[in-house]
């Protein structure tokens, strides 16, 4: 069956996916943004067993139970701080996507949602870093063949007209490649 990969508007603690990926920071004991909103929805299970993990390295990422939330799993993957981009932030970006996409495959997650990863409080320019996602991701699938769905959460109207507009482009490229 082939991969797909849907923009879509809202809130990634109301998809109904296997697995929702969260914007975290490497301490992984919650924050704000996406991180506060997961957190808020999953409920106090989630820190306890985010706690246990003991921290995450910028550009990985690790998996914990859903919790209250309606996916199985939450991925906690900590995106680059926006430096001006002389700092291998676009690197640590793609590895985000792709060290998610791998605990999903193996963990047998078939639909994940993604977040704009570091393009809130972490300032990395959208434009560049949607580019960069929408890579990655239809790369993954490419080589991969799953999950079968990737859902990229866009919380405001802006970023949902940046990622689609950004996927129209990039879309005809990839789909040929095959
Ligand atoms: N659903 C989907 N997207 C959301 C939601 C939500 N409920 N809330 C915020 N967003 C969007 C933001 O609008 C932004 O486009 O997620 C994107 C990422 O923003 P942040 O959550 O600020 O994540 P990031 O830029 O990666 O910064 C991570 O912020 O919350 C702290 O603990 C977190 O220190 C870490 C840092």
């Amino acid at each position: 069956m082939e991969a797909t990969i849907r923009i879509v508007r809202g809130d990634i603690t109301r998809q109904e996916v296997d697995a929702v990926v969260n914007a975290a920071n490497t301490s992984l004991l919650g924050g704000g943004g996406v991180d506060g909103a997961i957190h808020r929805a999953a409920g106090p299970g989630l820190l306890e067993e985010c706690r246990r993990i003991g921290g995450c390295p910028t550009g990985e990422a690790r998996m914990t139970g859903g919790h209250l939330l309606s996916a199985r799993f939450v991925i906690h993957t900590v995106g680059p701080v926006w430096q001006g981009g002389g700092h291998g932030e676009e690197e640590l970006l793609a590895k985000c996507y792709r060290n998610s996409l791998r605990l999903a495959l193996e963990h047998g997650a078939a639909s994940l949602a993604f977040p704009s990863i570091s393009t809130g409080a972490y300032g990395f320019p959208i434009e560049r870093a949607c580019r960069i996602a929408l890579a990655e991701v239809s790369g993954f699938l490419r080589d991969h063949g799953a999950p079968a769905l990737v859902l990229f959460v866009c919380f405001s109207a802006e970023d949902y007209g940046t990622y689609t507009e950004a996927w129209d482009r990039l879309r005809p490229c990839v789909t040929s490649a095959r």
